[in-house]
């Protein structure tokens, strides 16, 4: 949201496994300014599903669908789920993800994406792509700490949001 606040150097950690033996994924807590600490969010290239499992803390997933993938910056379905510790959140194709640590705690999930596409495990996978979000600065909605609650706040750089389902949590 804000490039220049201030922050730990480190947001998240990755282990890249698989399919197979699964990826885990911790993210710290805390704020980079206002905004909370999140992964960075990809959409997913061709039609390719996967499943997050949350093993401790709790948190925040914003799904996305863009109308089209040549416009950016307007959004068929936008999604916010509060989750914690024993959920499980499925990723249907089409739909951008990022997640957000809300608590206090490390929020540690697994998911079980596919690793191929890289000669290593320490590259990015040849499934996820970071560009379109790079190039709208985040997805549609931040998560921002107001008065010690997370709430919403919509990023400016998106001209339309055509359906919007915010899971209880306060959009501003
Ligand atoms: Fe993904």
């Amino acid at each position: 949201m804000n490039p220049d606040a201030s922050g730990p150097a480190v947001h998240y950690y990755m282990i890249r496994g698989g399919s197979q033996k699964r990826n885990v994924t911790i993210l710290e807590p805390g704020t980079v300014g206002n905004e909370y600490i999140k992964t960075y969010g990809h959409y997913h290239v061709g039609e390719l599903d996967e499943t997050y499992w949350f093993l401790a803390g709790e948190g925040i997933v914003l799904q996305q669908k863009l109308v089209d993938m040549s416009q950016p910056d307007v959004v068929a379905d936008f999604k916010a789920t509060k989750v914690k510790a024993g959920d499980s959140v499925y990723m249907p194709p089409g739909y951008g993800h990022l997640m957000v640590n809300t608590g206090q705690q490390w929020l540690v999930m697994v998911d079980d994406s596919p690793v191929e596409g890289t000669g290593d495990s320490a590259s990015m996978p040849g499934h996820a792509d970071y560009e379109m979000v790079k190039k709208m600065r985040g997805f549609a909605y931040y998560v921002v700490e107001k008065n010690g609650t997370p709430v919403l706040v919509p990023n400016k750089f998106y001209r339309e949001i055509k359906k919007a389902d915010f899971g209880g949590i306060t959009a501003v």
